[in-house]
């Protein structure tokens, strides 16, 4: 541990300088998470049913990765995300025949139960208690759905036993971000025996500094040494060995959220010029409901990644990417989901990306 306090009175985590850690010395030095064996072989029985009944498989990552700042966590850093985005984009692509590997947040949203979110539709105000006749107190039979709620419930309910029959849909759950990284690496390794039938669509507001093991201080943080200080080390960017290392033919869509919509388009080129993947989902943070935008090279096969690129790479020539603006108009159209559309439109993109690897084999 190396909390110390200063003269000033402080608290202050980690003296040393921070550093940015590669993914090689991430994973050789912060320990992977007890669950990860068992989920790993979750993963390989259903990519094995996946392969045999011949289905694509999508992996979807949703909602934000915690940074804890103590062993015993009483404290930790959050990234933004309830898990919207991933949870609406899974149900679409089962829709459209994948199978599903939803890696989210411990407790953010998930597929289906979305629809009954505690916040925004709590499950006990669409049901009744019919008055039994006489003294007697209510029992079971006397529960009934609302009538307005029951076409709906229906509808949802049925998809979900209908995809819980077919097996395709695997759930995983993460909380930190080293839970992530462990499972996003393992679960990507195993997938790439699927070759290019697999795409990853990684939703994920994942955090860009954490407090490595070795620097944490065990127990709860005291709060009588006045400020707090603390340095953090930059978590590797993850992409770059997932694109060129862990699974080489799979379609990898990445997102981009900003606050700065000018941002957008500069940065995802920036992503694609140094990792050298497919697709880069830009999505400012207050129209990302009803706006996003699709980055890609122009070219069939991207250029390769660029590892010398620094983090300020100058901005990549914009003839070498194309744009797509996705907006959907939720005044004349309250109930539709963006989601629908992006999932649409990737779908679409995967396939012709298939067709034209086999025409040129
Ligand atoms: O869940 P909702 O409330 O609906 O919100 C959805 C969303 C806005 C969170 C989602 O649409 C979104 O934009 N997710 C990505 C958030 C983001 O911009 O993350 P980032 O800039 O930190 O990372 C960009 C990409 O790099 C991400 O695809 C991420 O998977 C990847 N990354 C991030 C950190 C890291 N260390 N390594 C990475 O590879």
């Amino acid at each position: 541990m190396t909390t110390s306090a200063q003269s000033d009175g402080a608290n202050t985590f980690n003296n040393t300088s921070g550093e940015s850690f590669s993914a090689e010395k991430y994973f050789a030095t912060q320990p992977p998470p007890p669950s990860l064996e068992q989920d790993v072989a979750r993963v390989k029985d259903f990519l094995q049913k996946q392969l045999q009944e011949r289905r694509k498989v999508v992996l979807v990552t949703s909602g934000g990765t915690t940074v804890p700042l103590e062993l015993n966590v009483v404290r930790f850093l959050d990234n933004f995300s309830a898990g919207t985005r991933g949870a609406t984009s899974a149900e679409y692509f089962l829709k459209a025949g994948y199978a599903v590997i939803f890696m989210h947040r411990q407790f953010s949203l998930q597929p289906f139960s979305r629809h009954y979110s505690h916040s925004t539709h709590p499950f006990l105000d669409f049901l009744d208690i019919n008055e039994p006749s006489g003294s007697s107190a209510p029992s079971f039979g006397d529960i009934a759905v609302r009538p307005e709620e029951r076409a709906q419930l229906l509808e949802v309910l049925s998809t979900y036993k209908a995809v819980q029959r077919a097996g395709t849909l695997l759930t995983l759950t993460f909380v930190t971000v080293n839970d992530y990284l462990w499972l996003l690496r393992a679960v990507s390794q195993e997938m790439s025996l699927l070759g290019r039938n697999c795409l990853y669509y990684l939703a994920a507001a994942v955090s860009d500094f954490f407090l490595p093991r070795q620097k944490m201080s065990v127990h709860k943080i005291q709060s009588g040494k006045g400020s707090l200080h603390i340095e953090m080390d930059q978590v590797p960017k993850i992409l770059k060995p997932l694109v060129a290392e862990w699974t080489r033919e799979g379609f990898i869509v990445s997102f981009k959220l900003e606050t700065d919509e000018d941002l957008l388009v500069p940065k995802a080129r920036q992503a694609l010029a140094r990792y050298g993947h497919q697709v880069v989902i830009g999505n400012e943070l207050h129209r990302r409901k009803f706006e996003v935008v699709f980055v890609s090279p122009k070219s069939a096969s991207p250029p390769s990644a660029s590892p010398a690129l620094s983090t300020e790479i100058a901005e990549p020539p914009s003839a070498d990417y194309e744009e797509t603006w996705l907006t959907i108009d939720l005044e004349q159209n309250p109930e539709k989901e963006i989601e629908e559309d992006i999932v649409a439109e990737l779908v679409r993109r995967h396939a012709r990306w298939i067709d034209n690897a086999t025409r040129n084999v």
